[in-house]
């Protein structure tokens, strides 16, 4: 049966391309090919720019109009060829109007859901909108397979068994990465329990799910195109195992570690656009897949390394799911200021350093904020930030904040450049951080054990601005709370500072 209709859809395109091999114009079809190949050049050079100015914030922007161009040189491109292609009756030509069509409708789509949400997204949902977006690269991995598996391209036939491979991993990453990026934004957005889900052996079964999908895909490249049944069956079981695996990995990390699940997922979601640019034929895809994908991998890399955490462990979903045994020990009493006498504090003060956290997102106090170090500048004080890593809910998600509120970049510093000199400074103002200046990192066996944090009790005087007693993202109590030298200044971030502001 699969046979015959093996051989029915062969006669059918055998069919369509004789109908209309009048129209085909091979020398167009070939410039076309050879312009198209050039714009996607320039555009995968404007991506590494782009990327390059990413790198650093005085750069950002410049950053991101090369991008924005590279994307409209290659938008422009891949329409183009569509358009002139099917005027030319090349790649089973459905006519340029419905080509234009189709485009145009999908493109209307995307906008239409995309430019609303991106308008109404807050900063503090960035991670998990990211999150959601990758999830749609998986999904989009994953037809363009299982499309490309139904509907071979006469390119390539000739490489069957190689096609075949790149089908069948671009469903696999595909899958994983869709799951994984769902569960991602289920946590992040606090819809489902932030806690590390726990099976027993899940290694075991996570290492069983891959050699399962190993032999699906010696099946799948040996049935191929002439035994669908079997191929078909390897495919859909991997794919359930995929989606599986995607799932399982991602529940198994919990709080303060999901950064790094995030960063990885973006490095996932890269590979999977590149097995989709296979699949197509396409080189930008495969260029911006690989672009993204080793991007992602070395910024989770670099997370790791300012988390402690071992990179094999995340790939593999192992780290961050050990239970740390409850803490219900007794801190004592906290000590409360209020913001007149913090401002008070501050003018006896000849070094100040601000360490931000989510709190400072999520009460926008970034413009006050701006205005106190103007005001303790112009009163003579040293003043400095220090910038941990996973500040926030993404990466450089302080750094932007600040930015955005026109700090200088010079007195922003990352956590490297601070941890040793806490001692010097006269009071530091923790504003809406939590994980990041818990010294219960510093002790083996708590939840975030190993996570460089800002030693800000090293300082003479501490005041911690927050709305309540409440824990931070791990859910960890924070013992730096019930120190002699912390003082609890509490209320919303940004009305504290301006009470500050008010009384200097
Ligand atoms: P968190 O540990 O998340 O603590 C933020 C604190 O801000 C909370 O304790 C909260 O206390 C306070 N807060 C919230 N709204 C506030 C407001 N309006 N005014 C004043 N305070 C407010 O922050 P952190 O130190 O920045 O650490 C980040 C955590 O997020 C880490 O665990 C990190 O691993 C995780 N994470 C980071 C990322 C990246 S890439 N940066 C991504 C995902 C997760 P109250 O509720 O009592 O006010």
């Amino acid at each position: 049966m699969n046979q015959l209709l093996l051989s029915h859809t062969n006669i059918t395109v055998a069919s369509a391309a004789a109908a209309t091999q009048n129209l085909v114009n091979p020398t167009v079809l070939e410039w076309t090919d050879k312009l198209t190949n050039l714009a996607y050049l320039a555009a995968a050079l404007l991506f590494i720019l782009a990327l390059a100015g990413l790198a650093k914030q005085q750069t950002a922007s410049r950053g991101n109009r090369f991008g924005m161009a590279g994307m409209t040189i290659a938008l422009i491109a891949t329409i183009a060829k569509a358009v002139i292609n099917s005027i030319n009756g090349g790649d089973n030509s459905t006519g340029p109007l419905v080509t234009l069509l189709l485009i145009a409708v999908a493109m209307l789509l995307g906008a239409g859901i995309g430019i609303p949400r991106a308008k109404k997204v807050e900063m503090t949902e960035m991670p998990e909108l990211i999150a959601m977006l990758h999830s749609f690269v998986g999904l989009a991995a994953v037809l363009i397979g299982i499309n490309s598996f139904m509907q071979p391209d006469e390119k390539t036939k000739a490489i069957e068994a190689f096609h075949l491979g790149e089908v069948y991993l671009g469903v696999f990453i595909g899958a994983v990465t869709l799951t994984g990026s769902i569960v991602a934004y289920l946590k992040l957005s606090g819809k489902m329990d932030g806690k590390p889900l726990v099976l027993p052996g899940r290694h075991l079964l996570n290492l069983a799910v891959i050699i399962v999908s190993l032999v699906g895909m010696v099946a799948f490249i040996y049935a191929g195109h002439d035994n669908l049944t079997v191929a078909w069956i390897a495919l859909g079981v991997m794919l359930a195992l995929a989606l599986f695996l995607g799932y399982h990995l991602v529940a198994a990390i919990g709080g303060g570690d999901m950064p790094v699940v995030v960063s990885m997922l973006n490095s996932y979601s890269g590979w999977a656009a590149a097995a989709a640019g296979f699949m197509l034929a396409n080189p930008l895809l495969i260029i911006v897949g690989a672009l993204v994908g080793s991007s992602g991998a070395y910024l989770s890399y670099v997370m790791c390394q300012a988390m402690n955490r071992s990179f094999i462990s995340v790939i593999l979903g192992g780290f961050g799911g050990e239970t740390a045994a409850a803490d219900d020990r007794e801190y004592g009493e906290h000590t409360e200021v209020t913001a007149a006498e913090t401002a008070e504090m501050l003018k006896d003060a000849k070094t100040v350093m601000i360490t931000p956290g989510y709190g400072m997102a999520v009460a926008q106090a970034q413009y006050p904020v701006a205005t106190l170090v103007d005001k303790l500048k112009a009163q003579g004080v040293e003043v400095t930030f220090g910038i941990h890593p996973v500040a926030g809910r993404l990466p450089g998600h302080m750094n932007v904040l600040l930015a955005e509120a026109k700090v200088p970049y010079d007195i922003v510093l990352e956590l490297d450049e601070v941890n040793d000199d806490f001692a010097d400074i006269d009071v530091v103002l923790v504003i809406g951080a939590n994980d990041t200046v818990n010294p219960i990192a510093e002790e083996p066996g708590s939840p975030i054990a190993g996570m460089p944090v800002l030693k800000v009790w090293e300082a003479e005087k501490v005041v911690v601005f927050k709305r309540s007693m409440g824990s931070g993202y791990a859910g960890v109590q924070n013992p730096l709370f019930f120190n002699e030298n912390t003082d609890m200044l509490l209320g919303d971030a940004k009305k504290s500072v301006e009470e500050i502001i008010a009384n200097l």
